[in-house]
C-alpha cells in the first residue's frame, strides 16, 4: 500500500466509470436511461443486475460514493467493489448493440457526469469527447464485462481474475554470455556537466490573479471561475497548487540555467499542461515544436536528448502499438517527434523515433544514451489490453542495443519518462522483463534517469527481496511544474569523464513565496547537492545502497531520511516528520526489481 507514488494524473475516465456505480447505488434496482437529454430511472426487467439486489441495498445504506474522490491509494471496500461490478455490467448490458458497439454510452456518461457534478460541464464533455474513439474501439474489441472493467480500475481492491493480460507471462529472450571486450577509453577525460529538465507542463492559459482553487482539475487559468472565498490567487511566477507552469517561468529557468555550461541536456518529457479534457493533436504538436525551439534558443550549441512523456499524446496516456490503424493510429505523434527532435539526433535514431518513439545514440565514443518510450509500460495506457506482449518490440530492441554496446565496450545511460517502479504506474510483466534486462547488463548501465512523479526521488533495483544485492540506480528528477503544491525545479549532474559514473547532483528550486512578492525577481537557488546532503563519499550504487539500508535498519542517526523526505517535496512536505507508516511507504517506494512487492 505504497501511497507515495500515486499517479500524478487522476484519470477522469475512471471517475466517469465510477459515476455509473454511483448512479446505480443511488437508484437501487433501476437502470438509468437517457431521455430528452435528462436522466430517468426505470426498473430493469430481467438483466443480470437483479441477482444482486441485496448487495445493492447494502451499498445504498453504507457507501456514499458520491463524495469519494477516485484515488488509487484509497481502495474500494468489498461492498463498493460489488457495486462497481454490478453497475458496470448493467450499463454495458444496456448500451451494447448486437454488433458489439456501444453508441449510446458516451452520451450517457456525459449526462451522468454533468448531472452528478463530478466535473464541470466543459470537463465532462471535453474528456469524454477525447476518450470516446479509443474507449469504444477497445470495448468493442475486448467485450469486457463489468467485473473486468472494475478490475482494471481497481486492480488491488477489486481484482478480476480472468483478465488474461494481467496473468499472461511473456518473456523477452536475453543472451547469457558476456561479449564484453575492453572498455573504450575516452580521450577527453574531463568531468561532464549535464542538465536534466523534466515535466515542464506548460500552461499557455496561465493567468496571474485567477483562482488558484477552482472546480476543474487544473486551476490558475483564464476562465476557470471566480476567485473563491479563500482569496487564493495565481502568482505571477507560478502557484504551488493544482496549477501548471507559466511560459515566462520556463523562459526564466532556461535563461538562468544557460548561464552555466553543460555538455548535454536530458529532457524527460511531459510538455503539455494537465487540461486533458481540452487538448487536440494539433495543439500537442504545436507545443512540442514551440518548446523544442525554445530549448534550442537558450542552448544553441548543446546537444539535447529527449524522451517521450505520457502527456504528449492525445488523449493523454494513449499510445496504441503500431498495429492499430485508422483514426487511432499514433503516427501523427511519432512523425511530429521525429521532426521536432531531428536537430539533436542522428538519422538512425530518428528512424526508430518515427516508428516507435524510442532511440539510442552515442554521446561520445564509449558513452551511449538509450531513450526509452516508457508508455508501453503505463498502466493507464489501455491499448496494452489488446496484446501486451512487448509492444513495438521495444524490449527486444533494448536487449539488442545493450548487447551491441557490451560487444563494442561502451557504457550506457538510460533515460525515460515513467520510472519502472513497483509502486507506480508501470505494468508488472513489462517491468519484470525490463528489470531482468537491466540486471543482465548491469555492468555497462551506469545509471538511469526518469521523471513523471514530479517528486525528487531515487530508486534502487535489487535482485530479490532480501535487499542485499543492488543491481542498478535510478534518479527521478523533480518537475518544473508546480502541479501539485510544489515549487518549480531543475537538476544538474556532474559525471566522471572516464567511467561516466554520476559523481554528484544538484537541485535548483524557485521559492515562489519569495518570487511572487511585490517587487521581487525570481531567484533559482541551490536546494541541495546529494553528496553533501546525504553525507556520501560517492554516488556509486554501493553508497546509495548503504544509505538506504541504514534507513531500513533505522540506524540512521544523521537524520538523512528526514532530508530525503523534505527534498522529495522540494522543501515543502505536507507534514514535518515522516516516521511509522509514512516512512515505511517511502522506503517501499525506493526499492524495485523482479520480485513480489512488499508494499
Ligand atoms: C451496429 O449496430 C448499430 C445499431 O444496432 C448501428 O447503428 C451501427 O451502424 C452498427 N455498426 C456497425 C459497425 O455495424
Ligand atoms: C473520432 O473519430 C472520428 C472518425 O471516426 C474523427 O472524425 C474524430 O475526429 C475523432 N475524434 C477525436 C476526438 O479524435
Ligand atoms: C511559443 O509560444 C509562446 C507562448 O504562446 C509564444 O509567445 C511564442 O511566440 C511561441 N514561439 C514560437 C516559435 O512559435
Ligand atoms: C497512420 O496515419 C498516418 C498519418 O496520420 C498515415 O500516413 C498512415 O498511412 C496511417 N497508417 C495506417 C496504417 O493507418
Ligand atoms: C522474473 O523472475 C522470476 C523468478 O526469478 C522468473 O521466473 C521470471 O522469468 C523473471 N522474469 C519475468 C519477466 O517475470
Ligand atoms: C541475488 O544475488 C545473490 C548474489 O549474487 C545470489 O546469491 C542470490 O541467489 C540472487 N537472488 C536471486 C533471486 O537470484
Ligand atoms: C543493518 O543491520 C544489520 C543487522 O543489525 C547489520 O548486519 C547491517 O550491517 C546493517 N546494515 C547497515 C547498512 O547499516
Ligand atoms: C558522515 O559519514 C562519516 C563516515 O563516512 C561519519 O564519520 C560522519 O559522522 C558522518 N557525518 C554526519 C554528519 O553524519
Ligand atoms: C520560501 O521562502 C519563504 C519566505 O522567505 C520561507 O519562509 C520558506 O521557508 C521558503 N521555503 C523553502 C522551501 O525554502
Amino acid at each position: 500500500n505504497c501511497g507515495n507514488k500515486v499517479s500524478t494524473y487522476t484519470s477522469i475516465m475512471m471517475q466517469q466509470l465510477i459515476v455509473i456505480v454511483v448512479s446505480y447505488i443511488t437508484i437501487g434496482n433501476c437502470l438509468p436511461i437517457l431521455q430528452n437529454n435528462r436522466l430517468h430511472f426505470t426498473p430493469s426487467s430481467g438483466g443480470k443486475s437483479t441477482n444482486h439486489i441485496n448487495e445493492i441495498n447494502d451499498a445504498l445504506n453504507n457507501a456514499p460514493l458520491f463524495t469519494k474522490q477516485f484515488n488509487k491509494a484509497n481502495p474500494l471496500s468489498s461492498l463498493e467493489c460489488t457495486a462497481c461490478k454490478v453497475a458496470l455490467d448493467a450499463a454495458l448490458w444496456k448500451y451494447r448493440t448486437p454488433n458489439g458497439t456501444y453508441p449510446g454510452l458516451p452520451g450517457f456518461i456525459i449526462t451522468l457526469c454533468k448531472y452528478l457534478k463530478i466535473e464541470t460541464n466543459s470537463v465532462c464533455e471535453g474528456m469524454i469527447h477525447e476518450l470516446q474513439n479509443e474507449t469504444l474501439f477497445l470495448l468493442n474489441k475486448l467485450q469486457l464485462t463489468g467485473s473486468q472493467l472494475c478490475g482494471l480500475i481497481f486492480p488491488t481492491s477489486c481484482p478480476a481474475n480472468d483478465l488474461s493480460w494481467n496473468n499472461n507471462k511473456w518473456v523477452v529472450p536475453i543472451p547469457k554470455s558476456h561479449k564484453g571486450k575492453h572498455r573504450v577509453s575516452p580521450k577527453n577525460s574531463k568531468e561532464l556537466k549535464v542538465l536534466q529538465i523534466s515535466d515542464i507542463h506548460i500552461d499557455l492559459l496561465y493567468k496571474p490573479g485567477s483562482a488558484a482553487n477552482c472546480k476543474e482539475p487544473l486551476c490558475c487559468r483564464d476562465n476557470n471561475g471566480e476567485v473563491g472565498q479563500d482569496k487564493v490567487t495565481a502568482g505571477y511566477w507560478g502557484t504551488a497548487a493544482a496549477c501548471d507552469t507559466p511560459y515566462w517561468t520556463l523562459e526564466n529557468l532556461l535563461q538562468r540555467a544557460s548561464e552555466d555550461k553543460f555538455d548535454y541536456i536530458i529532457w524527460t518529457g511531459d510538455l503539455p499542461a494537465h487540461n486533458d479534457w481540452s487538448q487536440t493533436r494539433e495543439g500537442q504538436i504545436k507545443l512540442l515544436s514551440n518548446l523544442t525551439n525554445l530549448l534550442t534558443h537558450y542552448f544553441p550549441n548543446t546537444p539535447v536528448y529527449p524522451s517521450l512523456g505520457n502527456h504528449e499524446s492525445n488523449p493523454v496516456n494513449s499510445f496504441p502499438p503500431n498495429y492499430v490503424k485508422g483514426v487511432n493510429n499514433i503516427s501523427w505523434l511519432y512523425e511530429a517527434l521525429a521532426k521536432a527532435w531531428s536537430p539533436w539526433l542522428p538519422h538512425d535514431a530518428i528512424t526508430t523515433v518515427r516508428e516507435s518513439g524510442f532511440y539510442t545514440t552515442l554521446v561520445k565514443p564509449g558513452l551511449r544514451i538509450v531513450s526509452m518510450n516508457m508508455n508501453y509500460c503505463n498502466t493507464e495506457n489501455f491499448w496494452m489490453l489488446l496484446d501486451p506482449v512487448d509492444p513495438n518490440g521495444e524490449l527486444a530492441w533494448l536487449v539488442k542495443t545493450l548487447d551491441g554496446a557490451e560487444e563494442k565496450g561502451e557504457v550506457v545511460h538510460i533515460i525515460g519518462h515513467i520510472p519502472p517502479s513497483m509502486t507506480g504506474d508501470c505494468l508488472k510483466v513489462w517491468r519484470n522483463n525490463y528489470h531482468d534486462i537491466i540486471s543482465r547488463y548491469r555492468d555497462i548501465i551506469m545509471a538511469q534517469f526518469y521523471g513523471h512523479t514530479h517528486k525528487d526521488e531515487i530508486e534502487i533495483q535489487y535482485n530479490d527481496s532480501s535487499l542485499a544485492h543492488p543491481v542498478s540506480m535510478a534518479y527521478i528528477a523533480p518537475s518544473v511544474t508546480t502541479y501539485t503544491k510544489l515549487f518549480p525545479s531543475y537538476r544538474t549532474y556532474s559525471m566522471d569523464g572516464n567511467s561516466w559514473r554520476v559523481l554528484d547532483h544538484s537541485t535548483y528550486t524557485l521559492n515562489l513565496t519569495e518570487a511572487n512578492t511585490q517587487g521581487a525577481s525570481p531567484v533559482w537557488k541551490l536546494e541541495y547537492s546529494a553528496r553533501a546532503e546525504y553525507n556520501l563519499t560517492s554516488l556509486d550504487l554501493k553508497s546509495w545502497h548503504e544509505l538506504y539500508r541504514s534507513w531500513v535498519n533505522d540506524s540512521d542517526q544523521s537524520k538523512t531520511f528526514q532530508k530525503y523526505y523534505t527534498n522529495f517535496y522540494k522543501g515543502n512536505p505536507p507534514n514535518k516528520e515522516c516516521d511509522g507508516d509514512c516512512k515505511m511507504r517511502f522506503l517501499c517506494g525506493i526499492q524495485t526489481g523482479n520480485y513480489t512487492s512488499p508494499c
